[in-house]
């Protein structure tokens, strides 16, 4: 790819600008009004050191560089200087680098050599994988794939919430209502229905409670008939959880949970202990975050059972000792955002530097149109049934539409489980949204299925290009690139350039919908395009020349869509 900024600054650099090429660089800006050029070099600043008027500076460095031949031409504009690049110029060299990268376009090696954990999903086992869950879930895989095209080596880590009191609370539920015939049927909602009990019976029977912590104890000190439930229930809620990441299809490589740093507790305590960090308080440890304006992290209860933040910091530890981790991301709920600061500031007093390459990336709340959820109350909406919805109510609008040469459940699949992935990355990731059938399945919205829709559209112009044609396009043999100077073709040809800088930041910034947002942007531009002109002419250097744009548009929104994990039909 050419790098514009930098071709630029060559040209503007003078010994007497008392800059370097490279900060001359960082100052060019890509005006949004882009009858002020494609890039504009502000001289606001060189004022001071050449003592001159920086309009006079702008008219200078203008007149200078004006005859270079990759510039259409060059304007001064009051304290700017205002390019203007050669559209044919930029057009040959965006679509022949487009071309030879194919499905690599947008991705880049700036990680090579670096190791990045993305912990995210993380489920709690025996309890329903609901619609909340798609928030974790979805971002989290957007963010390892965006990683990932960056050339870091990304590990997937599915944090499951397979321990703690809850599970004491659990083993007495089903052992007083359960029953095996009822898990094999329906493991989760069955949980869920004892899981529920247990918190009614609870209020009118207080020493439940007891019986539920005498549980979790013996749970965590390897009792075996503990141990043999929670087993079972463990496996029986991975295997739901796993139909839903088929669905989505969504792997992790390690499903280390809470439970597999309970060995690691014992070494953990030890060591807050030798740095003198934990308090006793009312028979818990504790440690004392008051002069950090926080509350304390508690790290055992009055039983000496651990407690999440315990386990948390047990992780970090063997995180950072067995992947070396150069950045360890935690993909949770803003609601968390206290439990993170508190746990990294455990992390920082017990003196480990690397605390600050862990980062809680949280997310808002996701909530329904007919209201909130409960766990507790067994009020839930489980993301498999949305998931299956989506598909068939996008197969309803398929059918209604021409079905011809399509494979309707495949494409339904594809275009409704996208619909939802594309709707929880469509927003900023922090704030809080409401789950809405239309506008996910909207074909003509800001969605999913508009984006892949467009995609199909772009397939569907090439297939009907001659053999011949589609030879020349990717032989990229295109006699004129004047047939590419239009408005729409020169926007859309600058959206498919920016893309690759577009993933940096959304990996930068841990915000899958800044790439998500230009991949609609791509999308209306070359609907713009394909509604402005006409593609397929008489005048053969000017059809292929515009195959040769739908050709790239088309590779731009496959490979982003890759990246959020959606499926790019060629027809639906
Ligand atoms: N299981 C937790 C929950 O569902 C999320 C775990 C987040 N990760 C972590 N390392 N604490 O709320």
């Amino acid at each position: 790819m050419i790098d514009y900024k930098k071709l630029i600054a060559a040209e503007i650099f003078d010994e007497a600008l008392g800059l370097t090429e490279e900060q001359i660089a960082e100052m060019i800006e890509i005006p949004v009004d882009t009858t002020m050029g494609d890039y504009a070099f502000p001289c606001f600043r060189l004022a001071k050191t050449m003592r001159k008027a920086p309009q006079l500076i702008a008219q200078e460095i203008a007149s200078r560089i004006e005859g270079c031949e990759i510039f259409d031409h060059v304007e001064q504009v009051n304290a700017y200087v205002n390019i203007f690049i050669r559209k044919e110029y930029f057009m040959e060299h965006l679509l022949k680098d487009v071309a030879k990268q194919g499905a690599d376009y947008g991705r880049s090696d700036r990680g090579a050599g670096r190791t990045v954990i993305v912990e995210y999903s993380s489920p709690n086992i025996a309890k329903p994988f609901h619609i909340g869950h798609i928030r974790s879930t979805v971002i989290g895989n957007a963010i390892y794939k965006i990683f990932d095209a960056q050339g870091y080596h990304v590990i997937r880590i599915n944090h499951l919430g397979d321990y703690g009191t809850q599970f004491g609370k659990m083993i007495v539920a089903y052992r007083k209502w359960g029953s095996e015939e009822e898990l094999e049927k329906e493991p989760i909602k069955s949980l869920l229905r004892y899981y529920t009990k247990f918190h009614e019976e609870a209020e009118k029977d207080p020493s439940l409670n007891d019986e539920a912590r005498k549980a979790f104890y013996n749970l965590e000190h390897g009792e075996a008939e503990e141990t043999a439930l929670w087993k079972r229930f463990r496996e029986l809620s991975l295997s739901e959880f796993n139909r839903v990441y088929d669905m989505l299809d969504i792997t992790f490589d390690s499903y280390a949970g809470e439970s597999f740093y309970s060995d690691k507790m014992p070494a953990v305590l030890q060591e807050l202990k030798d740095k003198n960090l934990l308090v006793e308080s009312q028979g818990a440890q504790i440690v004392d975050l008051e002069p950090y304006g926080m509350a304390p992290a508690l790290i055992t209860k009055s039983d000496g059972t651990s407690l999440y933040v315990t386990r948390d910091i047990a992780a970090a530890i063997y995180r950072k000792e067995h992947y070396d981790f150069d950045k360890c991301i935690y993909v949770v709920a803003s609601q968390q955002n206290l439990h993170f600061r508190q746990w990294k500031k455990v992390l920082e007093l017990m003196g480990y530097e690397w605390q600050e390459d862990c980062i809680h990336v949280p997310f808002g709340l996701v909530s329904l149109e007919e209201g909130t959820m409960s766990t507790r109350k067994g009020r839930v909406v489980f993301l498999e049934d949305v998931l299956n919805k989506a598909v068939e109510k996008t197969a309803e609008i398929i059918r209604e539409k021409n079905t011809d040469g399509i494979d309707v459940d495949e494409i339904a699949k594809e275009v409704g489980i996208g619909a939802v992935i594309f709707q929880e990355l469509s927003n900023n990731r922090i704030k809080d949204y409401t789950f809405s059938w239309d506008k996910v399945l909207n074909f003509d919205g800001e969605t999913g299925p508009y984006v892949q829709y467009t995609h199909v559209r772009a397939c569907s112009v090439l297939r009907s290009a001659s053999e011949e044609d589609l030879k020349a396009v990717a032989e990229q043999q295109i006699a004129d690139y004047g047939y590419l100077t239009s408005e729409s073709a020169y926007t859309l040809a600058k959206l498919i350039y920016r893309m690759p800088e577009v993933i940096s930041e959304a990996a930068d910034k841990y915000e899958p919908s800044i790439l998500t947002r230009h991949l609609v942007d791509i999308a209306q531009e070359f609907n713009k395009f394909y509604h402005d002109e006409h593609i397929l002419v008489e005048n053969a250097d000017e059809r292929v020349a515009k195959l040769a744009l739908v050709s790239a548009a088309r590779t731009a929104i496959a490979n982003a869509l890759n990246l959020l994990n959606m499926k790019a039909p060629e027809r639906m």
